[in-house]
């Protein structure tokens, strides 16, 4: 018998990718150099904004980006808990608090309405030290921004996109990641396009750019890195305690290349989906992702939902009888404010936020990744047909076709 696994996801590496590397490795300029700021400019004229600032994570990028709004300590800052460890925790090194926001059942994303209403019942006192919201777009689907933004102007406040999961993504035909005041995207491994560790911080406002990219390389003065260039020059002033964010060459090397494919992996990515859906539609048990009408998702992740009335198991054991075949999953995201930190410091209870709770009890991420063989997808989708044929809670219904062990 053979022993399949499908991990949960794999880097698109080509040729193309390798040499960009290489011709950096030889040419001896490894930091941030020509090829970082050729990233950035290709991406700022990918996504249409007037500056992008390259760091070497998307946490760097929301950092710098709450440092450029002015976030301080004492200040609110609202998201999800529907999402990564990363959203939040810039806030508190700001010295700043967290305000979670329910989520749609739909999307997963920062529910407008629940928005709307939590800030209208906040005391005014609060509302004062309210500084920014961050919405996430999750999975990839961006979120309904057009309340999020008419709330955030409302209020006075700032909108700083987490487009981590995007890239490419559309609301209403804009460009996620370039809908509110700044955007922050990732390039981690997993990530649509990837280099390796890596991110991007995107606005057209000039102030918020300038400071960013001085506090991106240790608050010194513009153009740090070009010091040991035949441009530059020895002396440098500092501006103000910055962090050690800038993308080195090596990383804004696969960058560069790995935008110029960003669409066609987009197209690969999206018929995964649309395969997985035609499937997933026929097969009691399973609750395929909902997609808006208002976006273009950039199917950065694929999430079921399980309905756990039919089932005669947990998701938990879902994850396991899937490993058990070979098919490795993920959960997208056990909600923040179920974590012992956020529990701990500021007593949330799982019933704070119902709906993130309730949800994140069903859901589980499928491999989705461009590649993924035709086999590897049509194996994927056999094993759930089968666990959830076995499973089913009641008299067992047969789904179909069921995996043969290979
Ligand atoms: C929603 C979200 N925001 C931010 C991040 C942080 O990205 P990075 O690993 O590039 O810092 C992640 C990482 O997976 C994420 O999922």
């Amino acid at each position: 018998m053979k022993t399949i696994s499908i991990p949960f996801s794999l880097p698109t590496i080509d040729e193309e990718d390798i040499a960009q590397v290489v011709d950096t490795l030889r040419s001896g300029w490894l930091t941030t150099g020509p090829k970082t700021k050729q990233f950035e400019s290709d991406f700022a004229a990918y996504i249409g904004c007037k500056h992008a600032i390259a760091v070497n994570s998307c946490t760097a990028a929301l950092h710098l980006a709450l440092d450029a709004i002015g976030v301080g300590p004492d200040d609110i800052v609202a998201t999800t808990p529907m999402t990564f460890a990363a959203t939040a925790e810039v806030i508190r090194y700001m010295g700043a608090r967290p305000l979670f926001v329910d989520i749609d059942e739909a999307t997963l994303n920062i529910s407008p309405e629940s928005l709307a209403d939590t800030l209208g019942k906040m005391p005014l006192g609060d509302l004062r030290r309210l500084k920014a919201i961050i919405p996430v777009h999750m999975a990839g689907q961006p979120c309904d921004m057009d309340p999020i933004l008419e709330v955030a102007g409302r209020y006075g406040i700032k909108v700083v996109e987490d487009a981590a999961h995007t890239l490419p993504a559309r609301y209403k035909g804009r460009m996620a990641g370039m809908l509110g005041d700044i955007g922050a995207f990732s390039f981690y491994t997993t990530k649509c396009i990837t280099t390796g560790e890596g991110g991007m911080v995107t606005t057209d406002n000039d102030e918020y750019a300038e400071k960013m990219r001085v506090m991106s390389l240790h608050g010194i003065s513009k153009d740090a890195w070009k010091r040991y260039t035949k441009e530059g020059s020895w002396y440098y002033e500092i501006m103000s305690p910055g962090y050690k964010y800038n993308m080195p060459d090596i990383l804004g090397a696969l960058g560069l290349e790995q935008l110029k494919k960003a669409d066609r992996l987009l197209g690969i990515r999206s018929s995964m989906a649309e395969t997985y859906n035609r499937a997933f539609r026929e097969m009691p048990g399973v609750e395929l992702p909902f997609v808006s009408p208002d976006v273009q998702h950039s199917w950065h992740l694929y999430i079921i939902k399980l309905d756990l009335g039919r089932l005669k198991i947990s998701r938990g054991r879902f994850i396991d009888e899937l490993r058990e075949r070979g098919v490795h999953t993920s959960v997208h995201f056990i909600p923040l404010h179920l974590h012992p930190y956020y529990r701990n410091t500021y007593g949330y209870l799982p019933s704070d936020f119902p709906k993130a709770a309730a949800l994140y009890e069903r859901i589980l991420s499928l491999p989705l990744y461009p590649r993924m063989t035709d086999e590897g997808l049509e194996y994927v989708i056999d094993s759930v047909r089968e666990i959830l044929e076995v499973n089913q809670a009641g008299k067992g219904i047969p789904i179909g076709k069921v995996a043969k062990a290979v």
